[in-house]
């Protein structure tokens, strides 16, 4: 990778964001700083805000306050749909892959925020609409294969095993080469062997062209991939370090990884 591009990419930053629903305020003037280049885990109990954070970053909620940009670009006001072009990309926390289409075309559908393709060509069998879907087939297959699940691209998602859904669902995020890859609960419902998996995936995805943010309660796991870890306790910023800093806080430890029977 070209040292100069590497250090073009932009960071995302988030400034005193604060979320509320009527009388309930969700998230209280977070603060946060993501490096491209490296994987982020933010982590916390149950309710402590880390999908409506991801949902203030992609637009589908709207925080009251705060500031979010990418590089020197604002994005507060900007519709999810910019944000999407621009780069941001998400997985979620419940497996979303649609049952009716096979895993290459699920996949394929990460890609349709970029199309050139306009909808008269979904009726007209036009050659830039053809060139486009194949072109769009070929993206999908690398993405497919990059998560090692090539071999499954022609099955329905309704065949796969979790682990397989998980991995295609970070292929659907991954296959427009996003700027800021957000990942809630990657490995949720996933078991030792799959889990295994999904960390080498998501060490493979580390570059210096990505903001990869990876909500997960798989503490193994988050200490296992990330370079930086933020807590979040009931919607504010209990602490951020490294993972060894982070399992030594007795603060974290107190609200968060001593709870045993946390999911
Ligand atoms: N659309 C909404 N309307 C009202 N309240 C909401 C909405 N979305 C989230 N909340 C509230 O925000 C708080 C934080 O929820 P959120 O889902 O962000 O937590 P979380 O950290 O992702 O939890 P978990 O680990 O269980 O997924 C909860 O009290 C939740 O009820
Ligand atoms: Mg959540």
């Amino acid at each position: 990778m070209n040292l100069a591009l590497a250090q073009d990419a932009p960071p995302l930053r988030v400034e005193d964001l604060s979320l509320s629903f009527g009388g309930n305020q969700v998230l209280h003037d977070i603060s946060l700083h993501f490096r491209p280049g490296e994987i982020t885990g933010l982590i916390g109990p149950n309710g402590a805000g880390k999908t409506s954070f991801f949902n203030c970053l992609t637009g589908l909620y709207s925080p009251q306050k705060g500031h979010i940009l990418l590089g020197d670009a604002r994005l507060e006001h900007t519709a999810p749909t910019e944000r999407a072009a621009l780069g941001f990309s998400r997985s979620f926390q419940h497996v979303a892959l649609c049952p009716e289409l096979s895993v290459i075309e699920n996949v394929m559908v990460g890609l349709d925020r970029q199309s050139k393709a306009g909808w008269i060509d979904a009726f007209l069998p036009l050659t830039r609409g053809r060139a486009e879907r194949q072109n769009n087939r070929a993206l999908a297959l690398e993405a497919l294969t990059r998560l090692g699940i090539a071999q499954q691209a022609y099955e329905s998602p309704t065949q796969l095993p979790p682990g397989m859904l998980r991995l295609a669902e970070i292929a659907r995020a991954i296959v427009g080469e996003p700027r800021v890859l957000l990942l809630d609960e990657p490995a949720a419902g996933l078991n030792s062997v799959e889990t295994h998996d999904l960390s080498v995936a998501l060490k493979s995805l580390r570059s210096p062209q990505l903001v990869l943010v990876v909500v997960e309660h798989d503490m193994d796991l988050i200490m296992d991939v990330c370079d930086t870890i933020h807590v979040l306790n009931v919607g504010r910023v209990l602490a951020s370090g490294d993972p060894s800093h982070i399992q030594a806080n007795p603060e974290v430890v107190r609200v968060y990884l001593g709870d045993d029977d946390d999911e």
